[in-house]
């Protein structure tokens, strides 16, 4: 779908999209729309429960154009996050209308700013996201209708560059969805990798790291997991250097298990489908650093992923198996199943000890324990570092990304440590979020660090307004937001 911003004027085809509020009186066009039509609208409006309250939408049809009418509520309601919504709203009320255009007229008092107009076109583009390349047999109804959706308002031009900005992380977030999206026969680490790689052309420096050079450095707790697989494990390396020489790094570690079986600690088969989603923290950390160069963000970014497939086989790790780690550390592995952290472990120590980065954040569909706790709504976090832990909380805020940061602390630490290694990579059932973010930070050397576990948010299982269901991106919007306000902003 094309989005364009044009100047405030009455489209003469396709659909015309105008706001109301709560129990308010029509916009100025379909004040007028309503008089040369003797009343439709405000027929419709009566006959209807139709009444301006958030995201409601009335369909009416005049003779020349479908009005479609979309409830702002209240006018204290309005915010970026209730922009993008109702964009959200509005492509989903015309995607398979029929109409193959239509405009939104940005005219009612509270909703005519600039950065309202952008977050709308936001919303729209985020939640016309589609994954069907495998689709053979989609009909022309199943296909959107919509292709060109035109935002009208008076100070376009201004309004296009603060969209345009918004929509180059909106293809970070696409690409985090495409990845997420696709099956482990076509998305094994190598491949992923491929598709890293012509990220090249965006300006990103990109070093893959194979299994040979992997254990060169010494990452046996990464190889152990993927010593099942027929595929390679890989490393993937990127580099975002936007901002100035001296300005230190940040980095972002991503979980990227293509296919999760649990390996000889095998998993139930119900729902076992669905471990295509592993890769979801290294879908993200990818999708940020699309979004990043998009943007031609004035930062220095590190994002590390770790490519691996958790499978059962002869070569297969076993339980009780002890691993040395890149830091030293030796792991005995209790749970095969627990194999996220084991790559987290030597990825965390190798962006230490090669980058010396500001800050390190890892983003892991690491835990079921953290979906029982927080569902699928929200994101849980864990921190060594107040400061950082504020900073992104508020980064996720800003942009409505749901996140909670959750506790830690030696008493759940302690119950990490093994009889015959350093420690175990499983704990009991109790807290298995907590223990696991434990885990992760005895690899960790005094920085600033924070754990994302998205267990729960990779997925959605309903569409919501900004996003179809599916793989959602969660995590995308929230660290470019860091990003830019840690990063960028000048002091
Ligand atoms: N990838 C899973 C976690 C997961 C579960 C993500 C459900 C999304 C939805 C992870 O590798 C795993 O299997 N974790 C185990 C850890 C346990 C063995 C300590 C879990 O959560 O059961
Ligand atoms: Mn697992
Ligand atoms: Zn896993």
């Amino acid at each position: 779908m094309n989005i364009s911003f044009t100047k405030l004027n009455r489209p003469k085809k396709g659909a015309l999209v105008c706001g109301v509020v709560e129990g308010g009186k029509l916009s100025p066009t379909a004040y007028k729309v309503d008089n040369e039509t003797n009343g439709l609208i405000s027929t419709a409006i009566s006959c209807s429960q139709f009444t301006g309250r958030s995201h409601q939408t009335l369909n009416v049809f005049t003779p020349s154009n479908r009005i479609l009418l979309i409830g702002l509520g209240k006018p204290s309601q309005i915010n970026l996050a209730f922009a993008e919504k109702s964009g959200g709203v509005i492509y989903e009320a015309l995607a398979n209308s029929g109409e193959e255009e239509a405009t939104i007229m940005m005219e009612v008092d509270d909703f005519k700013s600039v950065e309202i107009a952008a977050h709308l076109a936001l919303g729209a583009l985020l939640r016309s996201y589609r994954f069907d390349s495998y689709k053979t047999k989609i009909t022309k109804e199943e296909r959107p209708s919509l292709v060109n959706l035109f935002i009208s308002i008076e100070e376009y031009s201004y309004a296009k560059k603060v969209y345009e900005v918004e929509a180059a992380v909106a293809e970070g977030v696409f690409f985090t969805r495409d990845l997420v999206s696709e099956p482990a026969n076509i998305l094994f680490p190598s491949e992923f990798a491929k598709r890293v790689a012509l990220m090249t052309s965006l300006g990103l420096k990109i070093d893959i790291l194979e299994e040979k050079e992997m254990a060169r450095l010494g990452m046996s707790a990464m190889l152990g997991v993927g010593q099942g697989s027929e595929h390679e494990s890989q490393v993937v390396i990127m580099l975002w250097e936007g901002g100035d020489k001296n300005q230190k790094s940040v980095a972002f570690i991503g979980k990227g298990v293509c296919f999760d079986t649990g390996g000889i600690s095998l998993k139930p088969s119900t729902a076992m489908e669905e471990m295509k989603f592993d890769m979801g923290g290294a879908g993200v950390v990818c999708g940020l650093m699309r979004a990043l160069a998009k943007r031609k963000a004035k930062a220095n970014v590190i994002g590390v992923i770790g490519l691996v497939e958790n499978m059962p086989d002869g070569k297969a790790q076993r339980p009780g198996d002890i691993v040395r780690s890149m830091s030293g550390q030796t792991i005995e592995i209790v749970n095969t199943d627990a194999e996220g952290r084991l790559i987290l472990a030597d990825l965390l120590w190798y962006t230490q000890d090669q980058y010396k980065p500001e800050f390190m954040i890892n983003i892991a569909t690491l835990t079921g324990a953290m979906v029982v706790a927080l569902g699928e709504e929200t994101c849980g976090y864990f921190s060594n570092n107040d400061i950082l832990a504020g900073e992104l909380q508020a980064a996720a805020n800003a942009v409505d990304e749901a996140i909670w940061r959750m506790p830690m602390g030696e008493v759940y630490n302690k119950q990490m440590d093994s009889d015959v290694a350093d420690m175990k990579n499983a704990g009991s059932r109790w807290a298995g979020a907590i223990t696991a973010a434990c885990f992760l930070e005895r690899f960790v050397n005094n920085i600033p660090w924070i754990h994302m576990d998205i267990a729960g948010v990779t997925w959605l299982r309903n569409n919501l307004p900004t996003a179809p269901k599916g793989a959602s991106g969660f995590g995308v919007r929230a660290l470019n937001r860091l990003v830019l306000d840690h990063c960028e902003k000048k002091v």
